[in-house]
């Protein structure tokens, strides 16, 4: 059946990987690619999909309500999978103002242009919000979060996050928008913006800098390998149940200090350096404030209903992905000149 599908935050790291899996499985779906280009959005990481006939670009921006009206009432959207936010924690610490614009405001001008355009026909369609796991706060050493963990976000990246949730969740229920919802642990894989942890490191080792690792790195995150992550939302998309959440996640939990000596112990093999080499590069930084401690998901829910499971090993994961970083330093080193250097040096220079 043919579906009008609007995905937003196409152009960064999650979203690319939706739109190519969603363009190449479904040839009978119409697929648009809402995107306004920030640091984090590269349409490079399309270009084998761009020329196909049911994909679409349009640059847009979602905290512009108008904009949002007008884009839904001219394309009659069946579905939106929603993506677009900003992801960085850190840089919610250093500018909170821009996580609550884009991340709660944008995704209430989506709702409400949903509301619009979908009032008297709401069968069939389908609102899909993409959250994080970072909505349910920080564990101790034992535990998961489920889907029934009470909300706890403790930085202004999570805060915006929960916000957008709650938001979702009160269209669903006050005016009838059919809604599912997911909450997935951290991705790792290819065409991730070198601010985050993996493709930093990756991007660092390789030109000999510091590893800058926060705190004493006995923080634990659960990696989920980001090509997985886009099946899962395929699969709820298509299977999962109206005003539902599902948690995804890894069930690969890792300190930062053990994953970043796995990595240096990876790329000295790869390079050809003597073992033990990039470790000495490893220094310990200003701890991020607050922190949070450890992050696990228990994803049986998912498992159970829908069937999904993570495909991969995370040692095979892990390697194509350190592969795909370097034999692409074109890509690399594109998006870590110019506003991201200045960023890096901002972000870095106390640290
Ligand atoms: P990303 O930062 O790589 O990409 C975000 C995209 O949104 C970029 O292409 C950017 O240009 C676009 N965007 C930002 N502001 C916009 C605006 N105002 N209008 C239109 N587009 C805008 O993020 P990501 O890591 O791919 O995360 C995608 C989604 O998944 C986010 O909602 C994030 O909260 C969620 N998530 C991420 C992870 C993770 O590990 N990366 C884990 C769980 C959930
Ligand atoms: O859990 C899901 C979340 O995962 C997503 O919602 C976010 O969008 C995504 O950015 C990610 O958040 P984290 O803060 O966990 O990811 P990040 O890669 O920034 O950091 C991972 C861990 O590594 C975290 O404990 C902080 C630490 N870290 C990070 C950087 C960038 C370092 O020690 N040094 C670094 O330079």
């Amino acid at each position: 059946m043919t579906k009008r599908i609007l995905i937003t935050g196409g152009a960064g790291f999650i979203g690319n990987h939706l739109v190519r899996l969603f363009v190449n499985s479904y040839p009978e779906y119409q697929i648009y690619n809402l995107d306004k280009l920030t640091y984090a959005g590269n349409l490079e990481n399309l270009k084998d999909v761009e020329s196909k006939p049911n994909y679409h670009f349009i640059k847009g921006d979602i905290t512009d309500k108008d904009e949002m009206q007008n884009i839904f009432k001219s394309h009659f959207f069946d579905a939106v999978i929603h993506l677009a936010a900003e992801s960085h924690v850190d840089r919610s610490i250093s500018g909170p103002d821009e996580f609550v614009l884009t991340n709660v405001v944008g995704t209430v001008n989506l709702l409400n242009a949903a509301r619009t355009h979908w009032a008297g026909k709401m069968e069939g369609k389908l609102f899909y919000h993409v959250s994080t796991d970072e909505v349910y706060g920080s564990l101790g050493p034992k535990g998961a979060f489920t889907e029934f963990t009470a909300y706890d976000p403790r930085s202004p990246y999570s805060a915006s996050k929960a916000s957008s949730d709650h938001f979702v969740r009160a269209f669903h229920h006050t005016y009838g928008i059919p809604v599912v919802l997911s909450n997935c642990s951290n991705n790792y894989g290819s065409y991730q913006f070198p601010e985050k942890l993996i493709p930093l490191m990756i991007h660092n080792i390789k030109y000999e800098k510091p590893l800058p690792v926060y705190g004493k790195g006995l923080n634990v995150r659960d990696w989920l390998w980001v090509e997985d992550h886009a099946r899962a939302i395929d699969t709820i998309f298509h299977k999962g149940k109206q005003g539902e959440t599902y948690n995804i996640g890894g069930n690969n939990e890792w300190t930062n200090i053990d994953l970043v000596r796995r990595l240096c112990g990876i790329m000295d093999t790869k390079l050809g350096r003597e073992a033990g080499t990039s470790e000495k590069l490893i220094t310990y930084v200003q701890d991020r404030a607050g922190h949070d401690m450890r992050y696990a998901i228990d994803a049986s829910k998912i498992k159970a209903e829908l069937g999904w499971e993570p495909s991969i090993e995370f040692d095979k994961g892990f390697e194509t992905t350190i592969d795909w970083y370097l034999e692409h330093s074109d890509w690399l080193n594109h998006v870590t000149s110019g506003a991201y250097l200045n960023y890096y040096s901002e972000q870095y220079a106390d640290r």
